[in-house]
């Protein structure tokens, strides 16, 4: 046992350690996962079976064709242990995970979801968390929104799970107040579950209607945990997010502004020193060799420059491919002039291969002449395009324009390139243009595609180009074709967005030769528009009531209309009342009183959705949100939004791919480009159409709504609560082109006279034992939701104090009323009234009654 060094000897102690560890809590069965994400059917869930610990997240989303039913017998007891997350989004059908994870005892936050370990988002039929064995989230918060249907939230203590429950966020799930909420022993009058305090509320703190909450850790499970960490290697990422902070400055001063002396820009910082400036009242010299991402910087700075007092003068800058970034120049006033006589003086520019596009611009040069030597890619009908515009050309000298040394290096005389088919799907588009082959063929290697999102036809070729990297276009290389095939060259353009118009030119690219020009070609810069597809679903919908038939709704348009937007189609859903109602007697002490509330919509709430419409209607130049930390916020609350939304959108686009793949091997042939003008084309009109479909169980009504982001939905039931989706779609026949539904419920305002009992009260002296009166009512036909219970106030006429007694729904569905034993003969008056879960109706008119003293009598006489 000597060679058992002191180091082996601690490692055995700690394996055997483990392996006691782990047989006693069962986890010899299991096993470690990796995270599970897992979507579509529920028969994936599967894949969880045999996990005890998931060494990562669990994700469980998007089943949109799941029903209750197919959860049924559906758990997963082994699983004890996430070390990240837990997120579940739109798992359709499920109502609660109790029995789903009956043994998940932690969920670790080891990384979170943004700053969540637990997310239940849009679960639309979920009724409550369930999760009755969790008891420690390590770190990271509790994120439950937009649950329409989840109740026992209000029941739960989550500090007894988590340190910091102040970054919980848990807003959205179905109203506090018409949750029953019923812990263990509520319904038999008893206090079974731990009694905690949240703000002042003193209750019992349970999961569901079955299970307590308890903080009971089973002691054995937690040094596991610890052991597991030091077992297992954990990696730590860093955030994924990358969060740019917002920067906003205020204008400078008013506009024009005039910046005064000569400017030397010979560098990104030096440019950056001009931004703002409008007038130069002195010389501007540009001199760049490099730097990063320079044609954007220069366009930045300076791209607001329109008059220059003095002259410009352009020399030895390397780093430019274009004059294009002085976008608005339009006046060079040459009241100074470089060696007493140019206005304009370009010198040694070797990667100068344009000035300006002048087919959209004007450059007008008022006084001096203009120089251009050395400049060996610019061609020299740049140069006699500028003479020309700027009205130098006869004020120039015959040797201020070298013609042997301007253009020497470029192939200046470009033919034109014609696009002979452009195709165009949602997400690609697909060119063929004519093939092109220089005097002599081997000179071609090949052609260039330049393509670009442009949401203006006003792109030139040299824009956000540079001499030392950046380039604003997006460049794929088309090997030649071979010579014998008579096929045009052609390229399919992948991953576009949908409905987002593209620049795209096509150029081709020759071997630069010694011995002779080479002229090579170009085409013009088309504009193209990808196919409209499915948009991503509407925003923020509210909801409110303003009458007992009527319910109101609002929503925003969808971030990624991806076309046209042009309806809505907005589907109430009828709801039926909890069945828990029917199936507790509220009469019994301790049990809270149900009752729901119309949906209504204070205008605090109105401005506040107005509000986040147009985060900077501030005006002026920006207003800025108060804090970096409210900004870093606000991006990470975007971000958590966007990444459901990118989830929706993604289910979108894997079931487009599933799709027949010959359209993109052999589309339809298209005809022209103007062709899309027509898409745009499609009239909006203000009108709506309804039309009311009956399934046979839940009654829905359909509507479309055209031209606007709001509707009233009439003709509803009164007091009944309705689920409400809402799509948007950018086609007015294909349902393919309809957006995920958002949903939003809303409860219609109560009928005033709903829960009142229609006809008389009734009575009817039962002669048994004991002897009693049977008192009848009718049920109110119609009532608000429906009756919980009735009220039954009786007196011996002569007495002062009535007395009360509660019917319950269940006891009243017994004897169509209710039994009252009177032990005193006499005249008995009686009133009834109905609470519904709106509240109460009016009494009934008063019913006398006369109790005969003979039953006493005979009753007595037996005793
Ligand atoms: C779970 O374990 C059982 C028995 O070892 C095995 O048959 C089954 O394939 C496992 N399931 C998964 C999803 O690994
Ligand atoms: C889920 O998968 C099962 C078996 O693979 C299949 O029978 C069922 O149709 C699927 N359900 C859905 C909604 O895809
Ligand atoms: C898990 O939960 C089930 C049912 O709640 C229970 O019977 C079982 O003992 C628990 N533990 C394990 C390791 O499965
Ligand atoms: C959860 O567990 C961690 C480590 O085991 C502990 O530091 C933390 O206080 C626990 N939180 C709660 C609320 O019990
Ligand atoms: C600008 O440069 C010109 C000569 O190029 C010189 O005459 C003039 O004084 C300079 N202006 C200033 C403000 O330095
Ligand atoms: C360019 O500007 C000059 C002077 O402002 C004007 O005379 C000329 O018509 C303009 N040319 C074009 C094409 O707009
Ligand atoms: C492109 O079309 C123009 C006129 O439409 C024509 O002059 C030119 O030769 C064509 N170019 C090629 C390469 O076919
Ligand atoms: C194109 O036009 C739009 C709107 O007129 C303008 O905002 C944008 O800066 C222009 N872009 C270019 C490259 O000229
Ligand atoms: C693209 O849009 C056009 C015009 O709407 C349509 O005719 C064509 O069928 C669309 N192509 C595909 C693949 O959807
Ligand atoms: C409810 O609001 C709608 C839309 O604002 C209005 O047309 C309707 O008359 C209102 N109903 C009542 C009862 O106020
Ligand atoms: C919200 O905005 C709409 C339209 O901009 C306006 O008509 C309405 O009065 C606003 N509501 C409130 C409460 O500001």
């Amino acid at each position: 046992m000597r060679w058992l060094t002191l180091k082996l000897r601690a490692q055995l102690v700690f394996f055997i350690l483990c392996t006691c560890v782990i047989c006693q809590c069962g986890l010899i069965n299991g096993e470690i996962c990796q995270s599970k994400n897992i979507r579509n059917n529920v028969t994936n869930l599967r894949s969880l079976e045999n996990c005890t610990i998931i060494e990562g997240h669990l994700k469980i989303l998007l089943m949109f064709g799941a029903k209750s039913g197919d959860f049924q017998g559906l758990s997963f007891p082994k699983l004890r242990v996430v070390t990240d997350y837990v997120l579940l989004f739109r798992v359709y059908g499920l109502e609660t995970l109790s029995d789903l994870f009956p043994n998940l005892t932690v969920i670790r936050g080891n990384n979170l979801f943004f700053n969540y370990a637990l997310v239940i988002y849009e679960m639309l039929q979920l009724k409550e968390v369930g999760l009755h064995s969790l008891m420690n989230i390590t770190r990271g918060a509790v994120r439950i929104e937009k649950n329409p249907d989840l109740c026992y939230l209000a029941t739960l203590d989550w500090s007894m799970i988590l340190d910091s429950v102040e970054d919980n966020f848990i807003v959205a799930n179905k109203n506090e107040r018409e949750c029953g909420d019923v812990c263990p022993g509520t319904a038999q009058g008893q206090t079974l579950c731990t009694q905690t305090t949240i703000n002042g509320h003193f209750r019992g703190r349970c999961w569901s209607q079955t299970y307590c909450q308890t903080s009971k850790c089973q002691s054995s499970f937690f040094p596991l945990l610890h052991l597991l960490c030091h077992y297992f290697r954990y990696v730590s990422f860093e955030p994924f997010l990358c969060l740019f902070r917002l920067t906003c400055e205020p204008c400078a001063g008013p506009c024009p502004k005039a910046c005064q002396g000569n400017k030397t820009i010979d560098s990104v910082t030096s440019a950056q020193a001009l931004r703002g400036c409008t007038v130069i009242e002195g010389n501007m010299v540009i001199k760049i060799r490099g730097g990063t991402n320079i044609a954007a910087e220069l366009e930045a700075s300076l791209g607001q420059i329109e008059v220059i007092k003095g002259y410009l003068s352009i020399r030895r800058a390397y780093a430019l491919v274009s004059l294009s970034f002085l976008r608005k120049l339009h006046t060079i006033k040459g009241e100074q002039l470089e060696a007493d006589s140019y206005a304009f003086y370009a010198l040694d520019n070797q990667n100068l291969r344009q000035l300006w596009d002048w087919s959209k611009h004007n450059l007008t040069i008022e006084r001096g002449r203009t120089f251009f030597h050395f400049n060996s890619k610019l061609c020299m009908s740049e140069i006699r395009k500028l003479e020309k515009i700027t009205g130098t050309k006869e004020r120039n000298q015959k040797n201020d324009i070298a013609a042997r040394t301007n253009g020497d290096q470029a192939s200046c005389e470009m033919q034109l390139l014609n696009f002979t088919s452009v195709k165009v799907r949602y997400n690609m588009i697909i060119l063929k243009w004519n093939s092109f082959w220089p005097s002599d063929y081997r000179d071609l290697l090949g052609f260039m595609v330049l393509y670009k999102e442009a949401p203006f036809k006003n792109v030139t070729e040299f824009d956000g180009q540079d001499a030392c990297g950046s380039n604003s276009w997006v460049i794929a290389d088309v090997d030649p074709p071979p010579r014998t095939n008579q096929e045009d060259p052609g390229y399919l353009i992948r991953s576009l967005k949908p409905w987002t118009q593209y620049a795209i030119m096509v150029r081709t690219q020759l071997s630069a030769s010694d011995e002779h020009q080479v002229h090579g070609a170009k085409s013009d810069i088309i504009y193209v528009r990808t196919n409209a597809s499915k948009p991503s679903g509407p925003l923020d919908p509210i909801s409110s009531s303003n009458s007992s038939s009527q319910i109101i709704l609002k929503w925003k348009p969808p971030t990624s209309p991806n076309g046209k937007i042009t309806h809505y189609r907005v589907i109430c859903h009828k709801q039926e009342e909890d069945s828990d109602l029917y199936k507790f007697d509220y009469c019994l002490q301790g049990m809270k009183l149900p009752s729901r509330t119309p949906t209504h919509l204070d205008s605090e709430d109105e401005q506040k959705w107005n509000r986040t419409e147009e985060p900077n209607s501030g005006g002026g130049c920006c207003t800025c949100p108060k804090t970096k930390m409210e900004i870093e916020k606000q991006q990470k609350e975007i971000a958590y939004r966007k990444t459901f939304e990118d989830y929706l959108h993604n289910v979108v686009f894997e079931s487009k791919q599933s799709r027949p793949r010959r359209s993109v091997e052999n589309p339809e042939p298209i005809g022209s480009t103007h062709f899309y003008s027509t898409m745009s084309s499609l009239q909006t009109t203000t009108a709506s159409y309804k039309e009311e479909e009956k399934d046979d169980k839940v009654s829905k009504v359909v509507e479309n709504v055209f031209g606007r982001e709001s509707t009233v939905i009439s003709n509803l039931q009164h007091f009944t609560s309705y689920k409400i989706e809402i799509i948007a779609c950018n086609h007015l026949t294909d349902p393919g082109r309809c957006s995920m539904a958002t949903y939003v419920s809303a409860r219609t305002m109560p009928e005033l006279k709903a829960d009142d009992i229609p006809g008389p009260v009734t009575h009817e002296i039962v002669n048994e034992e004991p002897p009693h009166v049977l008192v009848k009512w009718h049920e109110p036909p119609s009532p608000n939701g429906l009756i919980i219970l009735y009220e039954v106030f009786y007196r011996k006429v002569g007495d002062t104090e009535p007395h009360s007694i509660c019917v319950s729904r269940l006891s009243y569905e017994k004897f169509g009323g209710t039994k009252l034993t009177l032990l005193q003969p006499g005249n008995y008056s009686v009133i009834v009234r109905a609470t519904s879960l709106a509240g109460n109706g009016s009494f009934t008119g008063t019913t006398y009654f006369f109790m005969p003293s003979l039953i006493y009598g005979s009753l007595f006489f037996i005793m």
